[in-house]
């Protein structure tokens, strides 16, 4: 038996929000980075739990009561239910390398890697069009109203270019390219600034389905150029997209200042990714440059600062 799963965290190229409301949108996993869960069976009759290490917290789970207050407990039971198997007699030790609250993915990447453990642990095997539903369900029930991008580029661990709804569509990177990926340490709560957006726009969408329009025009060029073209041409997309997802009133101070920093320490352009308001922005950078900005990143205070490349 397999006693190790594990699923990547995710980063956003280009789209965030937007994606809510259909329009396109990229995004990459970061294998680096990752969320695991260990099997450890146990004796007859000690019954199923999940240990959650880097929340000192030891779960039990049933499958009788519904804890839908609990995210860990809830995803075990569906996997169970998903596969119509009993609670085996096991402990899933679960640990994540993922910041959480970061706009890296980390609640879809812990459920993922938990599910594939739940499914190991009763001798199954889950698909990755069943675990991406079931997945997208959980993120439904916790993080409001999801589009779907993180639980999709998560399963799948690939490049995706994502329409709400759609057919997973793939995403071939034509020439690999570096990102410096830097954490403000701030908070930023996906389902807040969601609901804020929402907000924004329910109150002016004459002023708003512009913006929403010119980012998913955005990620339909940035697919032509990461498919054929040259890497350096995503700079300006980046520029701008995040210029409009200011406007949408997700950037915050924290953010602007790290993508200020990297943009003197020679970065070619830079956005925020994900939900926003905080977490973690991106920089494109030269291979040669990436260290440089990584550096200066820490300097100005990120809380975490890593290279990763895109192929
Ligand atoms: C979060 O990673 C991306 C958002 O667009 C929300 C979503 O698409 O579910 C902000």
């Amino acid at each position: 038996m397999n006693n190790l799963y594990s699923a990547p965290a995710k980063v956003i190229l280009f789209g965030e929000h937007a994606a809510v409301y259909g329009k396109p949108a990229i995004a990459v996993p970061v294998s680096s980075l990752r969320a695991s869960a260990f099997i450890q069976p146990e004796g007859r009759g000690k019954g199923f739990q999940i240990e959650a290490i880097d929340l000192a917290q030891i779960l039990p789970v049933t499958v009788d009561s519904d804890l839908m207050d609990n995210a860990l407990i809830y995803t075990a039971q569906q996997v169970l239910k998903t596969l119509n198997a009993s609670p085996p007699d096991a402990t899933i030790k679960l640990t994540s390398q993922i910041p959480m609250a970061s706009g890296l993915g980390s609640g879809a990447g812990v459920s993922t890697a938990l599910a594939r453990a739940v499914a190991g642990a009763v001798g199954k095997h889950l698909d990755d069009d069943t675990l991406n539903r079931l997945i997208f369900d959980i993120e439904k029930l916790y993080h409001g109203t999801p589009s779907g991008i993180d639980n999709t580029v998560i399963v799948y661990e690939r490049p995706v270019y994502f329409i709400k709804g759609m057919p997973l569509q793939p995403l071939t990177i034509g020439t690999p390219f570096t990102l410096v990926i830097g954490d403000t340490g701030e908070a930023g709560i996906t389902r807040v600034a969601v609901g804020d957006v929402r907000k924004l726009y329910d109150a002016n969408p004459a002023q708003i389905s512009p913006i929403l329009d010119e980012i998913g025009d955005i990620s339909m060029r940035a697919k032509i150029i990461i498919e054929t073209g040259n890497p350096d041409d995503l700079a300006p997309l980046m520029t701008r997209n995040h210029e409009l997802l200011r406007r949408l009133t997700v950037s915050a101070d924290s953010l602007e200042k790290l993508i200020d920093i990297a943009i003197r320490a020679g970065a070619l352009g830079a956005k925020l990714s994900g939900g926003g308001r905080g977490g973690n922005m991106i920089a494109l950078v030269h291979r040669q440059q990436a260290p440089i900005v990584q550096e200066a990143l820490l300097r100005a205070g990120a809380k975490n600062a890593f290279i990763t490349t895109v192929r």
